[in-house]
């Protein structure tokens, strides 16, 4: 008879299975992106993870279209797990563009797949919150998409100075692509080739670039752009009436209104790896940079009509869940566990155990959550697991507290113990 092989108790390589434990971290993230969704006025929505393939691929050369993980359906259709939801909601909008009331304020919390190269701060499924803003034009959309992805961060209780939004313009390298000499036709191959500097050596970036048809004599002038390190700098190379130098401005202006430009600097090395960004762009990252993004985004004004929409001015970013927590556990230490308003209820012997259950009927008929023992416990051992647990409350319910009809709820933080009252005990209506 054939053997089978003992299956794996590993989830698929990338993929994560996510234990209580991980589970309280990442609803830690998952509810600041919630509360920084409805506190920004962002309308939530969401898609399934299965796209069409021939939305997902675009020729352009960016690394997540050959990372995405495609199958054929039993039909013969070709279809693909989304690596990002941006395509979807281009998609989305396209498809009802004249019934929906612009601009549109979206917000989803995505899973997406994206066969990666498995490195630190890098799986192959993750979740995203993607933020948007669809149907304007003026810099307010931005400033409206990175003040929630601020409100997020600072709702994760990560403080201003550990986290920076990096801010660059694909509109300004154009100009001053342009400004060199260099034609429109190959600023989009510059844009995907600098992207990957730092993570490829700059020989293999420049071989790009000679691929992109620039020519060897503009090699060094492009890898001179991205010594510009200001904005007075960028302003000086582009000109007074520079279009893009004067968005980028009017974000920082912005930004100090709303309350983070501290923590807004301008990076003519942020220019994202994917094809469809035109104008202002930007990514987050730790302040002590040893972490990826954290999240990414910009202005993406082509996209509807590249996929047969009418012309939609876009802005948006994705914030993933990995990245972050590796940033969280490093900047706040291990918090994941946090206390929430619940009440442990034990008791000592099978005697108490109709008290503990009524007690806890009645704790949650009153909205409270209970998490109630299913069998007979010391109180040590009680209090042992209540301690290590999660919730702000215990009561322990011992023969005394039956005979006195009352017990005492205790506060697992402050310590502060007060009475609970316990109903007289069920008499037996059995005929
Ligand atoms: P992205 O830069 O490819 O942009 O991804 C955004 C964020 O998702 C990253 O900064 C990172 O936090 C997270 N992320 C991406 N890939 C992975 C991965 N393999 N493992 C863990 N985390 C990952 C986009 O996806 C754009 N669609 C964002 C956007 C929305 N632009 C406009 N609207």
């Amino acid at each position: 008879m054939n053997q089978q092989q003992p299956i794996s108790f590993e989830p698929p390589r990338g993929m994560r299975d996510f234990y209580p434990e991980e589970m309280a971290w990442r609803e830690r993230v998952f509810n600041a992106w919630r509360q920084a969704t409805r506190l920004c006025g962002f309308s939530p929505y969401d898609a399934c993870v299965v796209e069409s393939l021939e939305l997902l691929q675009r020729k352009a050369g960016e690394e997540v279209t050959d990372q995405i993980y495609n199958f054929e359906d039993k039909s013969g259709r070709k279809l693909a797990l989304r690596a990002e939801m941006t395509p979807t909601l281009a998609r989305m909008v396209a498809a009802r563009q004249g019934g929906l009331r612009f601009p549109l304020k979206w917000s989803a919390i995505a899973q997406c797949f994206r066969y990666e190269r498995m490195t630190r701060g890098r799986k192959r499924e993750h979740y995203q919150w993607n933020v948007d803003v669809v149907g304007e034009e003026s810099v307010l959309a931005e400033a409206e998409v990175l003040n929630a992805a601020a409100t997020a961060l600072r709702m994760m209780g990560l403080p201003d100075a550990s986290w920076r939004i990096h801010v660059s313009s694909r509109a300004l390298l154009a100009e001053l692509l342009a400004g060199l000499g260099f034609a429109p036709e190959s600023h989009a191959a510059v844009f995907l080739a600098l992207d990957k500097r730092g993570k490829i050596p700059d020989d293999a970036i420049a071989a790009l670039l000679r691929d992109g048809g620039l020519p060897e004599e503009g090699v060094p002038k492009v890898f001179r752009l991205m010594e510009v390190s200001s904005l007075d700098e960028a302003e000086a190379l582009a000109g007074a009436d520079s279009k893009a130098v004067a968005r980028l401005r009017e974000l920082f202006r912005l930004a100090a209104i709303y309350g983070f430009a501290d923590n807004l600097v301008f990076d003519i090395s942020v220019i994202r790896g994917l094809s469809y960004y035109t104008g202002i762009v930007f990514e987050a990252f730790d302040t002590e940079r040893k972490f990826r993004a954290i999240f990414g985004g910009g202005r993406y004004d082509n996209l509807l009509t590249s996929i047969g929409g009418e012309p939609t001015p876009a802005v948006g970013l994705g914030f993933g869940d990995v990245v972050v927590q590796e940033v969280m556990k490093e900047v706040l230490g291990d918090c994941g566990r946090q206390r929430e308003d619940r009440v442990a209820v034990g008791f000592m012997t099978p005697a108490e155990r109709d008290a503990a259950v009524s007690l806890a009927a009645r704790l949650r008929s009153e909205g409270r959550s209970v998490d109630l023992s299913l069998s007979a416990q010391k109180p040590k051992a009680f209090f042992k697991a209540a301690g290590e647990g999660t919730a702000s409350h215990a009561v322990f319910i011992g023969p005394d507290d039956v005979a006195s009809g009352s017990a005492r709820l205790k506060n697992l933080e402050t310590r502060e113990e007060s009475a609970v009252a316990l109903a007289p005990a069920q008499t037996d209506t059995a005929p």
